[in-house]
């Protein structure tokens, strides 16, 4: 299978983003370029490192590149914080960086997240690459350069926007990607046909469940359909000041119920999303704005797809919720912000959302 490529034009901070099986091997030669005379720390997440490190650091050797020792960081959302960053920094400040280090994240969000934080922040921003391993990060979290962890008040409340240098996304680390986070990955994937493009939702009732049984075709043409829509939007609203917003379809809720779960694996961040996207529509039909039928069918589509779509069983407390969302960086001047639909394919950012209504859509779900 050859591979596709997608341009993320940002005037001189553009990019390609490559996608397909064998991805990694394909870069090799853009790489052995960019990298020539250049220290190079990846940066891997332990789990992938157990499962493919050898490989893909012998990819890098064969192909000439001189790595450094990798830095292994933990997996799971609770890496993102202050002090995983901390160590971080700390151990990449030992090998003694300059301002052309680059830093390659391999891994899945937490990885990409954590590690573009720490090149926009040592010596003011340095280079980074991302070598996405997770469905979730190939198709949003890689693309697009936002960076950061999180805090006790929320998710990715400290971070930046810093671009990588190159993005691959190899379709062969996903065969060793659980089903649960493949699942998840996938509820990010539905939220691109449910933002402005009701026939890719068409397309992935009909081919969703092949690809999440490992159709690899069916991967490689929706990963890059959705880095084609991701790389769109971030090209026409890099700092997220208008439409880029969009892409947050569901986060809002989500992000609170991930606050509320304690980032401890309970619940993973595509979960999360997948049943604030229910509340997202849930809160649109009971405004009025969206046919109830377009919120029956993404559930129907989350259920078939074994993604939850429902808070209840978690026994969150919606007053706490609320809370959380309060604190949203999405939130202006203590006001929500939402992501809002007047139906499948048809979201658009609504300011001026009643408190009251997502109260009754969170005590509901
Ligand atoms: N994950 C949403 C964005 O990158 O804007």
């Amino acid at each position: 299978m050859s591979c596709s490529t997608v341009t993320v034009g940002l005037g001189t901070q553009s990019y390609q983003v490559t996608i397909g099986a064998g991805a990694l091997q394909a870069d090799i030669p853009w790489m052995t370029s960019a990298l020539a005379g250049r220290r190079c720390i990846p940066i891997i997440d332990e789990t992938v490192f157990a499962l493919h490190g050898e490989t893909v650091l012998r990819r890098f050797s064969d192909g000439g590149i001189l790595l450094d020792r990798p830095v292994l960081v933990p997996s799971g959302e609770r890496a993102k914080d202050f002090a995983e960053f901390g160590r971080l920094l700390d151990q990449v400040l030992s090998r003694g960086i300059d301002r052309r280090t680059v830093l390659i994240a391999i891994g899945g969000g937490v990885t990409g997240d954590l590690v573009g934080f720490a090149a926009a922040t040592l010596l003011r921003g340095i280079d980074f690459i991302q070598i996405p391993t997770t469905l979730l990060a190939q198709i949003d979290s890689s693309v697009g350069g936002k960076t950061g962890i999180n805090t006790a008040f929320g998710k990715n409340l400290v971070g930046a926007f810093h671009q990588p240098i190159r993005v691959c996304c190899d379709i062969g680390f996903l065969d060793t990607l659980s089903p649960r986070d493949l699942r998840a990955g996938y509820a990010e994937m539905v939220k691109y046909g449910l933002i402005d493009d009701p026939d890719f939702f068409d397309w992935l009732e009909k081919n969703g469940p092949a690809l999440l049984a490992g159709n690899a075709d069916l991967r490689a043409d929706a990963i890059h359909h959705c880095v084609a829509a991701k790389a769109r939007v971030v090209a026409a609203d890099e700092k997220e000041t208008g439409p880029r917003a969009l892409l947050n379809l569901g986060h809002t809720f989500g992000h609170a119920l991930e606050a509320e779960a304690g980032y401890t694996g309970t619940l993973l961040h595509g979960e999360a999303v997948a049943i604030g996207t229910i509340m997202a529509f849930d809160l649109s039909v009971r405004l009025g704005l969206c046919p109830a039928a377009d919120a029956v069918r993404i559930r129907q589509h989350f259920l078939a797809t074994d993604l939850p779509v429902d808070a209840k069983s978690f026994g969150f407390d919606p007053a706490r919720l609320l809370a959380h969302m309060g604190k949203d960086k999405k939130a202006v001047g203590g006001t929500l912000v939402l992501i809002l639909a007047r139906g499948i394919g048809g979201c658009f950012i609504a300011r001026d959302v009643a408190a009251d209504d997502v109260l009754a859509v969170v005590q509901a779900g």
